[in-house]
């Protein structure tokens, strides 16, 4: 029979999105509303392999709900990649008596958590924060719906001076592998053109697109760009290209950059939080392992950890139809 859990430990780790700490609070919580101990576990995997804990209750976590960031930190680690500081990792949380980790993050994280299971039997739960949007399990991570409303603000911000100006703009958005970001903020902010990594719309199409819209009339533009989009030119590469081919066009690039990733978390994102951070402490306490929890037609499931790393979360392509009806 699988060991009664009594300690949970909670972390953050990857790239940090608003929400996390509305998570950590919800873990910590559901600990306490279920009479066990929640330890919180700074730095990542760095801070279960070096014992960096502390004892969390109810009121640890008082005013957090609407900040951004992580309190816990979070950090990229490398020892933790291998069999000796995974060794580290499962002596510290057997020395402080954690009985099961609740993990959030994204891939990255999913994957350590994944082996730690593997190499030691240790209970794991995942919980999706990342502003990409991109993994397989949920409708949204957490930080996701608040970086899009990040995005929108800024590009209407942006807008402002493109009219005023008459200038085409390159808006670069986050999204390493994933057009998620740049789909919903491209029609939300009403752009002329999305490009993201998921299609390859070509560099003739984009030209076709802008040539069009200035003949219909308009004066001013903005091309959404996903950072990692596949049109084979960086947004500045694309700025030169599109000068050089219509002079007409005044190019101005802007790169949104961290801002995306930072800020107070939107109402959407603290309730899924919320909601998150109970499911994952009292799947826990039913005996499961190895998932991640998600959103899926408003109620919250299980996913295997494994599928949620090797699925793809899919685009909606229709957004793609709706903004070519929008730039008619
Ligand atoms: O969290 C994912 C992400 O937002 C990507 O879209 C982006 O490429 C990356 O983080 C940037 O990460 P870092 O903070 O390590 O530069």
């Amino acid at each position: 029979m699988a060991k009664k859990i009594k300690k949970i430990g909670v972390m953050t780790s990857g790239g940090d999105s608003p929400g996390m700490n509305a998570a950590i609070r919800a873990v910590v919580r559901a600990c306490a509303y279920h009479n066990i101990d929640c330890i919180g576990i700074y730095r990542g995997f760095d801070g279960v392999i070096e014992g960096d804990f502390k004892p969390m209750n109810a009121r640890s976590v008082k005013g957090i709900i609407n900040k951004g960031g992580t309190i816990l930190k979070s950090a990229r680690s490398d020892e933790f990649r291998t069999k000796e500081g995974r060794k580290k990792a499962h002596e510290s949380l057997t020395k402080a008596g954690i009985d099961a980790l609740v993990t959030i993050g994204g891939d990255g994280t999913f994957t350590g958590a994944l082996i730690l299971n593997k190499e030691y039997g240790f209970p794991v739960m995942g919980i999706p924060g990342t502003i990409d949007n991109d993994i397989f399990g949920t409708t949204n991570t957490l930080g996701y719906d608040t970086a899009l409303n990040t995005v929108v603000e800024a590009i209407d911000k942006i807008r402002d001076t493109a009219s005023s100006h008459n200038r085409l703009f390159f808006v670069e958005v986050m999204g390493r592998d994933a057009g998620h970001i740049a789909l919903n903020t491209g029609v939300g902010a009403g752009a002329e053109e999305i490009l993201i990594p998921e299609e390859d719309l070509g560099l003739d199409r984009l030209l076709e697109s802008l040539n069009r819209s200035k003949k219909s009339g308009k004066s001013s533009s903005i091309v959404v760009v996903a950072e990692g989009d596949k049109i084979g030119k960086n947004v500045f590469e694309l700025k030169d290209y599109v000068e050089e081919h219509m002079s007409y066009y005044d190019v101005r690039v802007s790169v949104l950059g961290h801002m995306q990733r930072g800020g107070s978390p939107s109402c959407f994102d603290r309730v899924l939080a919320s909601r998150m951070g109970v499911k994952a402490v009292e799947s826990l306490l039913e005996g499961k392992s190895n998932f991640m929890v998600g959103l899926q037609n408003n109620t919250m499931e299980l996913t295997p950890l494994e599928q949620a790393i090797k699925g793809k979360s899919a685009i909606n392509l229709e957004l793609l139809r709706v903004s070519d009806i929008m730039t008619t």
